[in-house]
């Protein structure tokens, strides 16, 4: 069998773990809210017409930070529709999804429903058919205590104390040509400095992150972040990154390597936010926000088919193979390794839209398989993220050359005293045996060790329990410094010690 050593020392810092890496987002897009987390005729809805099934999985998730409302929708929001008595708020067209939006759900539940789930809000503002007065309006209405305009509308809808957001995104998208509104990046760069310098005015303890390009395949990548940075360096905190992965020509092994290309992506954004900061001799240092990622393709064509012009459709409802949770693995890995760069992630979507949580409208809810690596990095990732000392064999397929079969991370939690090694083992034809040297922890004891492996890649989960996928335990090999470990081939594994 092939072997690999992995190391990990308690003084290979890379960064403390911001606690928003393991964030998701919902858009007002197919059933992720109606249908979804907002469904009054459902059984398990509570007096808000919450789906109280899906909320217990959002709190398994232990999901920090969940962003709203949109994606492409937002583009075309006005917040005002959303907010006040139910009856009089406007039907209107939903012109990115070719929906009907009756705005029966809007940003006031949706604050209830994340303090409900324990989650914070990260909020973004319409800077496609809007700009600075709504977002200055916006942030009144949100973060104001009171005795103003925007603020007392807000006590009058019933909600006296301030909703308080601290992390804004600068619109969505703003290069691409399926965005409303869609700007050049100086358009972009200008309008999002001022709308960030005026919000910033009304609560200068906000975060905000301005859009980089909507993917690293868009014609002006690179030139975008560079112009639009050079705009409104001194008013943002960060830049956007969305990136969603697709194995369309059915090369698993490439596809499952991925997490490479994720790595380079951000590095190179990382650069040239580094390259802004050195022409301005600034002293700060920009953020990325991963705002949206994910694996995206299984509903490209069942989507063609839908209706126009209806309310909460099947839309994206992509149901996942085991091989995406791999992926989805290796790029929380990859996330973890670039935490020093990376604050904030949102796994796109959260419930119905590309998402780890289906629910049946009148059934149950249930798990998809990228649910399970997203579940456990986030409940065993917070913490210390720690450079593992990895030597692994490697392989090639056609779209990379020479990477390690095993793709992992390491987080250690002085808190809990935890250390937690992430690692999927990207060789969908090679078993592992790996040896862990925890010598640096004295009493290092393992805890468990997960593994999620599956007989067929193209395994998918559905509503009947019992016929899913899901990981399992393999018993912990004792109190030691140097651990051997079995890792199979195509798995995700999670090894938990006390240090
Ligand atoms: O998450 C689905 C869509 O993908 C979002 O609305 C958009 O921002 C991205 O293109």
């Amino acid at each position: 069998m092939k072997q690999a050593k992995l190391a990990v020392e308690r003084g290979a810092v890379i960064s403390a773990v911001d606690k928003r890496l393991y964030g998701s987002f919902i858009e007002h897009l197919g059933r992720a809210v109606y249908g979804g987390i907002y469904d009054p005729t459902h059984k398990s809805a509570d007096e808000e017409g919450f789906r109280t099934d899906v909320m217990e999985m959002v709190k398994e998730l232990k999901c920090p930070i969940v962003r709203y409302p949109g994606g492409n929708f937002v583009s075309g929001f006005n917040w005002e529709d959303s907010v006040g008595p139910r009856e009089d708020r406007p039907t209107r067209l939903d012109l990115a999804w070719k929906a009907i939006e009756d705005n029966s759900f809007g940003l006031n539940e949706f604050a209830s429903w994340a303090s409900k789930c324990d989650s914070e809000v990260m909020l973004a503002i319409n800077l496609g058919t809007r700009g600075i007065a709504e977002a200055r309006d916006l942030v009144e209405y949100c973060n104001f205590p009171g005795g103003t305009k925007y603020s007392d509308l807000r006590i009058k809808h019933g909600v006296k104390k301030p909703h308080n957001i601290k992390t804004w995104c600068l619109g969505n998208e703003m290069d691409g040509p399926w965005q409303i509104g869609r700007k050049t990046p100086l358009e972009y760069g200008r309008i999002a400095n001022e709308a960030a310098k005026v919000m910033k005015w009304v609560d200068p303890s906000i975060e905000l992150a301005a859009c980089g390009s909507s993917n690293k395949d868009m014609p002006l990548y690179g030139l975008w972040e560079e112009e639009v940075l050079s705009e409104c360096y001194d008013n943002v905190d960060c830049i956007s990154l969305h990136q969603y992965y697709r194995n369309s020509s059915g090369d698993s092994q490439s596809f499952v390597s991925k997490g490479h290309e994720m790595d380079m992506f951000i590095k190179e954004v990382a650069a040239i936010c580094d390259k802004v900061q050195a022409k301005k001799n600034g002293k700060k240092e920009i953020m990325l926000s991963f705002d949206e990622w994910n694996v995206w393709y299984h509903s490209d064509e069942s989507d063609k088919n839908l209706e126009p012009w209806t309310k909460a459709p099947r839309r994206l409802e992509d149901i996942y193979f085991f091989e995406d949770a791999l992926l989805v693995g290796s790029m929380l890995v990859t996330l973890i390794n670039n935490s020093d760069r990376v604050k904030i992630a949102c796994l796109a979507q959260l419930v119905n839209v590309i998402a780890p949580i289906m629910a049946e409208p009148n059934g149950p809810s249930w798990k998809q398989t990228i649910f399970y690596p997203y579940l456990h990095a986030s409940v065993n990732g917070r913490g210390t993220a720690l450079r593992v000392l990895s030597s692994s064999p490697k392989y090639s397929c056609e779209q990379f050359s020479d990477l390690p079969h095993i793709d992992c991370a390491a987080v250690h939690s002085e808190e809990l005293s935890q250390l937690t090694i992430f690692a999927v083992n990207r060789s969908l034809e090679d078993d592992l045996e790996v040896e862990i040297d925890l010598r640096d922890f004295a009493k290092a004891a393992m805890i468990e060790h997960i593994v999620y492996d599956s007989a067929k890649l193209d395994a998918k989960n559905g509503p009947v329990k019992s016929e899913n996928t899901a990981p399992r335990l393999i018993a912990p090999s004792g109190a030691n410094e140097r651990f051997i470990e079995f890792i199979p081939k195509a798995s995700w594994n999670v090894f938990r010690f006390s240090v």
